[in-house]
This record gives structure tokens, C-alpha cells and sequence, in this order.
């Protein structure tokens, strides 16, 4: 971060709001405000200083107010057509890494793609270690998701050498008509009614509702199409890894052992709490 300074406008107004502040940002402090400043740039800020307190006090989170956000190993633009990446999602990209530093891997897909969270860090990976590959396809019912994938994607002028990089909209497998040796996703898994209340209200107000909420009378079978279809999409021996929610993974674990997964295992995240699982095509010899 560069050595800046929080301008004496931005203290008074944190002091002054500092409850309204703390419903909205859990955890804001003026180091949060410090990392704030910085991706915004103070310029912006003293040229547009009440539009940017007013969209502080409405509880805009704060990646929509800067455009940008931090994930894993790359900077991404954002806007508030894609969710904002999640820290625990860097589990997902970890273990996709591993996947393919120890097994066959030539075709990725990843389904859901947002902003490009996921994806774009595996081809940053595939890049600094000159690994290429057949197919490297993302996809997402939203347009305008691959509207801002696309954005964050030519920040790679070197993505097109890595194999076929391409951004498919589709509703789940609709347009997808290739087969993967790995498929990743972190596809919505909030059920709109059931789960509602563990979602906070600055997420709720804010991000994309396509990217986090299911019909309760659908989730099943939507779950139920996802998984059946994910498996007809894989190549012999290929893996699945997807994000869920921590109160359904455990019958998720059950609907893909009834579609033919093997190998299923349930991945924790850094609060010890089930969130992702990992999966086979075949059994592993
Ligand atoms: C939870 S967000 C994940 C975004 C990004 N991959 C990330 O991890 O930050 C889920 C994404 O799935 C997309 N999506 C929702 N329903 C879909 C469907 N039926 N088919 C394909 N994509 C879908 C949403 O538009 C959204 O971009």
C-alpha cells in the first residue's frame, strides 16, 4: 500500500458516523478506511467527497464504491452486476491448482464465472508456470457478468496463447458443448427463504441476486440438473470442485454419489466449517 494519509474530511465524517458506519461495514476501522482511500485514489475522493459519504452511508459496499477488488493474486474490476469475491473462495482456486500441478489436466471449465475470480487466477497460474491447455472456457447466465469477466480478462493480453480461452453465456450446461478434465464452481446456493437470514443486509441490498439466491422449491433440482449435467461433462477421470453452503453439503454429497460421483470429499474452509466438495468422475487408482 502506498504511504497516505486519511484526509482530515474522511476523519471527521468516520468519527461522526461511526455506529451508522459499523452496522453496515462490520469490522471497519480507519485502516479499512486507509486500504479504502487507497484503491479509490484520494483525488477521487476530494473531487467527489459528500456523492462518496452519501454512498458510504447508504452501506454501498465498499468494492462497488472503488470498482475494484483484491482476490487471490489478481485485481479485479468490479461493478454491481457480479458478487464481490469472497476470501473463502481462494480455497476453491487453491485446490484447483493442486489438481493441476498433480494430475493430467488440459481442459478447465468454470461455470458461474462473476467477475472472473476463479478463473482468471488459474490462467495467471497456467501463465507464470508456461502450462497450456486445450480448453479454458467460463461461462454465466449474466451478460453482464461476462461483460466485466471479459474487462478483467484483457488486463491478460497474453490469455489467447495459454489455449482456447473462451467466455460462453449459458444457463448451466445449455450452450456448453465440450467435455472438461476439471470443472470448478461457485454457483448460487442461498436458499432464498430457508437461508435469507445468515445473509447480511449490505449483501442482500447490494450484489447480484442471480449470483447468490435459488428458489427454495427449486434448489433440489436445479442442484439435482447441475450435478447430473456436470457429470456428462466431464472426461474420464475429470474432477469437480464447487463451493455450497455449509447446511446443504452433506446431502449434496448424497445427490452425487446417486448421479455416479466418486471419490467425494467434503473441504473445509479456515472456520472449520464444511463449504466446498471434491469430486471424480471415476474412482481414483
Ligand atoms: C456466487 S457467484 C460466483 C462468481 C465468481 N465465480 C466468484 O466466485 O466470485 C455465482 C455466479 O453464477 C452465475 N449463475 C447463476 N445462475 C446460473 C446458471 N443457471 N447458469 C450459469 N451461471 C449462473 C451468476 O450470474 C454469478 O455470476
Amino acid at each position: 500500500m502506498k504511504k497516505i494519509n486519511l484526509p482530515k474530511e474522511l476523519v471527521s465524517f468516520f468519527d461522526t458516523n461511526l455506529k451508522e458506519l459499523e452496522e453496515n461495514y462490520p469490522g471497519i476501522n480507519k485502516i479499512v478506511l486507509l486500504r479504502f482511500l487507497d484503491d479509490l485514489g484520494v483525488d477521487q475522493y476530494l473531487g467527489a467527497t459528500e456523492e462518496i459519504h452519501t454512498k458510504l452511508l447508504k452501506g454501498i459496499p465498499l468494492e462497488y464504491i472503488t470498482k475494484k477488488k483484491f482476490f487471490y493474486d489478481f485485481e479485479f474490476s468490479l461493478n454491481e452486476d457480479v458478487l464481490i469475491p469472497r476470501f473463502e473462495t481462494e480455497i476453491l482456486v487453491h485446490e484447483a491448482i493442486n489438481l493441476i500441478k498433480e494430475k493430467s489436466i488440459n481442459s478447465v471449465l468454470d461455470l458461474g464465472v462473476g467477475s472472473g475470480a476463479i478463473f482468471i487466477n488459474i490462467l495467471k497460474y497456467l501463465k507464470e508456470n508456461s502450462l497450456k491447455m486445450n480448453h479454458l472456457h467460463a461461462s454465466d447466465i449474466s451478460q453482464k457478468a461476462l461483460d466485466v469477466c471479459e474487462k478483467n480478462l484483457t488486463k491478460l493480453t497474453w490469455n489467447k496463447a495459454l489455449g482456447q480461452t473462451e467466455l460462453i453465456k449459458s444457463d448451466l450446461y445449455k450452450n456448453i458443448n465440450n467435455k472438461y478434465d476439471l470443472i470448478l464452481s461457485n454457483p448460487p446456493y442461498i436458499k432464498e427463504n430457508a437461508d435469507r437470514a445468515g445473509v447480511h443486509r449490505q449483501t442482500d441490498a447490494y450484489e447480484p441476486h442471480i449470483a447468490l439466491y435459488l428458489a427454495d422449491r427449486e434448489y433440489d433440482a436445479w442442484f439435482d440438473d447441475f450435478f447430473k449435467n456436470t457429470f456428462n461433462n466431464l472426461n474420464e477421470n475429470g474432477y469437480f470442485i464447487y463451493e455450497g453452503h455449509e447446511d446443504h453439503l452433506e446431502s449434496q454429497a448424497k445427490q452425487l454419489d446417486s448421479f455416479g460421483f466418486k471419490s467425494i470429499e467434503l473441504i473445509k474452509d479456515l472456520t472449520g466449517r464444511y463449504r466446498f466438495i471434491k469430486a471424480m468422475k471415476n474412482k481414483e487408482v
